[in-house]
């Protein structure tokens, strides 16, 4: 039977009475790297340090992994398929009352999913950016859905700064030369400017877009501009001296850099399409370290290949793990550079997995506990969005 507690705040956590509960955890593997490092606390085999403080309590911790079907002794966990009709992830929600998963490499909760896991009242996103879970098929079935909000913004805002440079000083390219043993200075400089003097855009000017306006200061720039349909404090754009542009079109036309930090919703799905990407200023910089699916596959590669921009770079796929052939790994502007794609790791620094796992522990507390949740941290309440940054509603 499940309770609610008394509180009028509807915010506030369910509960089962049952002493045990059933907490998936759908993280992933981390192999050698894992277990030689206990500070990736991200990974299946340090399961967010969460495991043993669970138990203790008499909870269930079931800990999945991505590519394989048996336990495995060596890591002390039922090992999961995390995809597919018949998998372990599809198996164990059924029963789970608690989903954590992480965006790195996402386990996804789909509508379908969601009305499977009958028992289900909380998802955590270990890290920031619950897209991977159906947001509105979760309002639906009064399933909370709770994020670790502002644990890995510094690391995410640091990432898309030493983007935007690697882009527009051709850095890219110039390592690989020298890998390959070659000199050939003209070849680097010929694509290589300054960052001061250009004009530096945010989709999204949230806790990472700020903080990425904030660290551009020192640059230079020619100016720093936004995209948000929430408009910053007056102060707060004060302080990074910011001009907000309200249609999006003339943003993009106004900027020689781009970068996208608002998350992946009905709203910005595909919103970096071919249309907008012809208002680019020829030979932009774009920069996506918000989600993949934000700016459209084949429209960027098919951008990059023309020169209309001179660079794409960021962590985020619009399926992870991105496939091998996936255009991004390789696609080039047409000098033969541009590209500054990594797997998705800029808010999964070490530092980060130590206050994202923190965090989560301290979601989970509350919610076993019946104790009221950290406003900031829900993203979906009880039947509603309680967040306002995945959509205008
Ligand atoms: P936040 O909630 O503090 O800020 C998001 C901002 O985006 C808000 O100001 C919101 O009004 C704005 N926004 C929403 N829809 C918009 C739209 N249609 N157009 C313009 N602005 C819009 O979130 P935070 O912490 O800044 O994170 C942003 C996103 O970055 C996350 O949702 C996640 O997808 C991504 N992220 C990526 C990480 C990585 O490792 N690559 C790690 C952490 C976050």
């Amino acid at each position: 039977m499940t309770l609610q507690t008394g509180s009028s705040d509807d915010t506030l956590s369910t509960f089962s009475n049952s002493s045990s509960r059933a907490v998936l955890a759908i993280l992933y593997e981390g192999g050698d790297a894992a277990v030689n490092e206990p500070r990736l606390l991200g990974t299946i085999e340090n399961k967010l340090g969460i495991k043993e403080w669970l138990e203790a309590q008499g909870h269930e911790f079931i800990g999945g992994l991505n590519s394989c079907c048996t336990y495995r002794s060596d890591i002390d966990c039922v090992a999961l398929y995390k995809e597919g009709p018949d998998s372990d992830f599809q198996k164990h929600i059924v029963d789970a009352e608690v989903l954590i998963t992480t965006p790195f490499h996402p386990g996804y909760l789909t509508r379908d999913l969601v009305e499977k896991a009958k028992n289900l009242k909380l998802c955590i996103t270990a890290g920031v950016g619950s897209d991977h879970i159906d947001l509105n098929a979760a309002v639906d079935h009064r399933i909370q859905v709770l994020e670790v909000s502002g644990s890995n913004v510094v690391s995410v805002a640091e990432h898309v700064v030493m983007s935007i440079l690697l882009l527009v000083r051709n850095f890219v390219p110039a390592h690989e030369m020298i890998e390959r043993g070659d000199w050939m200075v003209s070849d680097i400089a010929r694509n290589a400017f300054d960052l001061e003097g250009k004009v530096v855009g945010t989709i999204g000017a949230g806790r990472i877009g700020y903080r990425v306006l904030q660290r551009l200061v020192p640059f230079d720039c020619k100016e720093l501009l936004y995209y948000d349909y929430a408009p910053l404090p007056a102060a707060a754009s004060d302080a990074v001296k910011a001009r907000r542009v309200e249609d999006l079109k003339e943003f993009v036309s106004q900027c020689d850099v781009v970068t996208v930090n608002c998350p992946l919703h009905e709203g910005t799905r595909g919103l970096v399409n071919a249309e907008l990407l012809k208002h680019f200023k020829k030979g932009a910089w774009l920069v996506n370290t918000a989600r993949g699916a934000i700016c459209d596959k084949d429209a960027v590669a098919a951008a990059l290949a023309s020169g209309q921009i001179s660079g794409y770079s960021g962590d985020v796929w619009n399926v992870q793990p991105a496939p091998k052939d996936h255009v991004w790994r390789t696609m080039k502007n047409p000098l033969g550079g541009g590209n500054g794609m990594v797997p998705h790791y800029s808010g999964t620094t070490l530092d980060a997995q130590a206050r994202y796992a923190k965090g989560t522990k301290s979601i989970l507390q509350n919610y076993l506990e019946n104790k009221p949740q950290e406003a900031q941290n829900i993203i979906v309440g009880l039947g509603k969005y309680e967040s306002k940054a995945y959509g205008q509603r």
